[in-house]
């Protein structure tokens, strides 16, 4: 069945969605995204979704109305038979007439496509420790992912399905998702920065540690702080709070059953896909 998809608002099956080569999404990635996901045909935290994409649009300065962009992405969902699934949105500075860095005065540009996805039964994460080389402003959801590419498609080389990111030792993120561990049966995860997308998953799993009243710690973290830790996961929209099983670079005391994980995750189940 074609994928279907919406294009300045106009819904419509993928391939006859024609894009020029003049966006600025094309020639610079210039351009911000969301991935929201939905279960049941009801989107999961879609208004803390969308104030990310304005802080995304704000932060970049490109013009676009978030009540249009909010429009479209119900749009999309109610012309969908996808029960369970995902959006993903974005939104580019717009088309130019001459590729120049300067951008002209142009309305933005909006596509997105609706995806099937269950989001239960997915595997443990095989792992591989990286640097971080992406830019400094990894809070913008910005569709510029070449550093999370390069480094993703190394590690998928050798076997794995995820990165897990470091600044000079210093902890960041997964290539697509934000890092838990635990260690001496307390959770952490790196505090909010500029250097980390604030994550919708990685809220609402601090949101149950706190209601639960688990051990818990936002902070900075080092890969010695991963060598010691019993239990690592990764959260983000598609993935959900997934466990690792190894990091193929790293010596780590890992056990895949861990109590705290199996609380989160049953709690999390709960609240967002019940
Ligand atoms: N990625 N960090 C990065 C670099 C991400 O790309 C993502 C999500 C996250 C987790 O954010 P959230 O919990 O809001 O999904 C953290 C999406 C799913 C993607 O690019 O496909």
């Amino acid at each position: 069945m074609p994928k279907l998809a919406s294009y300045n608002g106009k819904v419509d099956s993928i391939e006859n969605i024609k894009v020029s080569p003049m966006s600025r999404a094309f020639l610079f990635s210039d351009s911000v995204y969301e991935v929201i996901s939905f279960y049941k045909k009801k989107f999961i935290d879609f208004e803390t979704h969308l104030d990310r994409l304005k802080h995304s649009l704000n932060e970049t300065k490109i013009s676009c109305s978030i009540e249009e962009c909010k429009t479209e992405i119900v749009k999309l969902l109610n012309e969908s038979k996808f029960e369970d699934g995902y959006i993903y949105y974005q939104v580019s500075r717009g088309v130019d007439s001459i590729r120049s860095h300067f951008a002209e005065e142009s309305d933005c540009e909006r596509f997105g496509f609706i995806e099937e996805f269950s989001f239960f039964n997915q595997s443990p994460l095989k792992v591989m420790l990286v640097d971080d080389i992406r830019w400094q402003r990894c809070d913008i959801k910005s569709t510029s992912l070449l550093g999370n590419v390069l480094q993703m498609n190394d590690a998928k080389s050798v076997g794995c399905n995820e990165i897990l990111m470091h600044k000079n030792g210093e902890l960041t993120e997964g290539g697509a998702s934000n890092i838990f561990f635990v260690k001496n049966k307390t959770i952490f995860t790196p505090e909010l920065s500029p250097n980390i997308l604030p994550g919708i998953t990685r809220h609402q799993v601090i949101k149950i540690i706190k209601d639960k009243k688990l051990n818990f710690e936002e902070g900075s973290y080092s890969i010695d702080d991963l060598k010691e830790a019993s239990s690592i996961w990764f959260t983000s929209t598609t993935k959900g709070i997934l466990g690792v099983e190894e990091i193929v670079n790293l010596e780590t005391k890992i056990n895949t059953e861990c109590e705290l994980l199996e609380i989160c995750k049953n709690a999390f189940v709960k609240r967002y896909f019940s």
